[in-house]
């Protein structure tokens, strides 16, 4: 049976554990206040799957959300809030059309989950869904892979096998196996595979993936187009001392954008 990676929350959660989240938050709030926004009071992750970013951000007594379209996603983040008593919403919707029921100062976008904007038709109308949920000078930012990783590599060095464990769960991850690239849609299409092992039993689930590759230029035009946002920063890396740039150091494209108002 194929799966979607993200029926399996704990797994992911696991999978992806090699990030330390504490950090990612600093930074977050770090780049939102060089780019303007003195505090930030509320925020919403998008595209949360199990909440790193939005549990995190409750933790610090900001009001969160997370939206994610995955119903086991949602219900993973929402039992985990629960379990720490945490102020974070969660809601199953897709981050093309959502509404939260207040404006947030931030919203986030973080690893490669931008990428399942799979049109320029996808991406203006996540544009205009996310100035809409922003207050005033609102703050969104967006994590894409650096475009040398797009541009300067062939499908199949885009592909990441890791292998790592915590509480007890070992996971080995094969992301962007079998990955073919279609040049006129941008998209690569690709499979995910993730083994386990958990109270000595092995499973693995395989399903099919597809991510839009986007370089800078294109996406300097889609924001210009939307007349939704500005660009405020560009950063390399999670860190607001590492600027975006063709350097070794520079390995990822974090765009810090404002609402214009
Ligand atoms: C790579 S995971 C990111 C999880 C987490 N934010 C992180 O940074 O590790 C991508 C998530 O985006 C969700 N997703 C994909 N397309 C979506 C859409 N159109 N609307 C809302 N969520 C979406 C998936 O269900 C998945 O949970």
């Amino acid at each position: 049976m194929a799966y979607s990676p993200y029926v399996l929350p704990e797994i992911y959660e696991v999978a992806f554990s090699f990030r330390d989240y504490g950090l990612a938050v600093d930074f977050l709030q770090e780049a939102a206040r060089k780019a303007g926004l003195r505090h930030v009071r509320s925020m919403v992750e998008l595209g949360c799957g199990p909440g790193q970013y939005c549990r995190e951000f409750a933790r610090r007594r900001v009001k969160s959300y997370g939206v994610d379209l995955s119903p086991e996603m949602v219900a993973y983040t929402r039992r985990k809030c629960a379990e720490e008593k945490l102020d974070c919403t969660t809601l199953e919707e897709d981050f093309r059309q959502f509404k939260l029921p207040h404006p947030v100062d931030l919203a986030v976008c973080m690893m490669a989950t931008f990428g399942y904007l799979l049109s320029n038709d996808d991406i203006l109308a996540h544009f205009d869904s996310v100035a809409d949920n922003l207050v005033d000078q609102g703050i969104y930012i967006a994590e894409l892979p650096h475009p040398r990783d797009v541009f300067d590599s062939s499908p199949d060095e885009r592909n990441f096998i890791w292998d790592i464990e915590k509480d007890g769960l070992k996971v080995h991850t094969e992301w962007g196996i079998d990955r073919t690239f279609d040049p006129i849609t941008e998209v690569d299409s690709e499979t995910v595979k993730m083994t386990y092992e958990k109270d000595g039993r092995t499973e693995t689930v395989a399903g099919p993936d597809h991510i839009r590759n986007v370089g800078y230029g294109l996406i300097r035009a889609l924001i210009r187009l939307s007349n939704r946002f500005e660009i405020a920063a560009a950063y390399g890396d999670i860190n607001v001392n590492q600027p975006f740039d063709n350097s070794k150091k520079a390995w990822r494209m974090i765009l810090v954008l404002r609402k214009i108002t």
